[in-house]
């Protein structure tokens, strides 16, 4: 299997009011980044909540052009570019300054995503998204959490909620075979494994309540870590 091998280990500054969530589809990222928002925010703290690939106004159209299945499909290597454009984007406009100005931030999605699914799932170089993770981005979340689910039990979630495009067709990524999202998750455990100190793995096929809960004390721990 292409794509699994892990790049060397990341010296990227990481910054520890910025956290992100990952996992594959209907893992719950969304639901999870909301409890985590509403739990800082009661606290009075300022909370920037963003999603990638997006979170600007010419990222998000970034996103539209890498998720429209209207087009030709987009060659790995586009695709990679195009994430690491928004990427380059979103951290300057967005997390970057909210970080600088002692905002939390919580991004839906972050670099690991590019690991993921352009690395694991496309089979692309996990050099060169290292490389470009260092060059263009050159920031890492303090905290991952990762949303670990079956395949099946998460699109299984997703399934007939708004389709994000004009006639109903499921985006680039979503159209994908099984194969593809397996080779995703297990692309994310094995980062989650060899990164321990900035992941924590959930079991994400849980109520959504609890996995909520247990987000937010895995958060609360870490702040109040030595
Ligand atoms: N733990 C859970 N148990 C059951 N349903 C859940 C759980 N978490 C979220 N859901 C529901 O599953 C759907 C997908 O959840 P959500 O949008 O949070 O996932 P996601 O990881 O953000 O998905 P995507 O990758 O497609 O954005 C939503 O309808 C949500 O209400
Ligand atoms: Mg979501």
């Amino acid at each position: 299997m292409t794509g699994l091998g892990m790049p060397p280990a990341t010296d990227l500054p990481s910054h520890p009011r910025f956290v992100s969530l990952e996992g594959g589809e209907g893992a719950g990222k969304t639901t999870v980044l909301n409890a985590l928002g509403d739990a800082l925010q009661a606290e009075g703290l300022e909370v920037v909540r963003t999603r990638e690939p997006g979170g600007t106004p010419l990222a998000e159209m970034i996103r539209e052009l890498l998720l429209d299945p209207r087009h030709e499909p987009a060659a790995p290597e586009t695709e990679l570019l195009l994430m690491f454009a928004a990427r380059a984007q979103h951290v300057r406009e967005v997390i970057a300054p909210a970080l600088a100005r002692g905002a939390w931030v919580i991004s839906d999605r972050f670099t690991d995503s590019s690991h993921a699914y352009q690395g694991g799932g496309r089979g692309l170089d996990p050099g060169l998204i290292a490389g470009l993770e260092r060059c263009v981005v050159g920031l890492q979340p303090g905290l991952t959490l990762l949303l670990d689910i079956g395949v099946s039990q998460g699109r299984e979630r997703t399934r007939g909620r708004d389709l994000e495009f004009a006639g109903g067709a499921p985006d680039r990524i979503e159209g994908e075979r099984d194969e593809f999202f397996e080779r995703v998750r297990a692309t994310y455990r094995a980062r989650a494994a060899a990164e321990p100190e900035r992941f924590r793995v959930l079991d994400a096929s849980r109520p959504a309540a609890e996995v909520a809960a247990e987000a937010v004390a895995r958060l609360q721990a870490w702040r109040s870590r030595a």
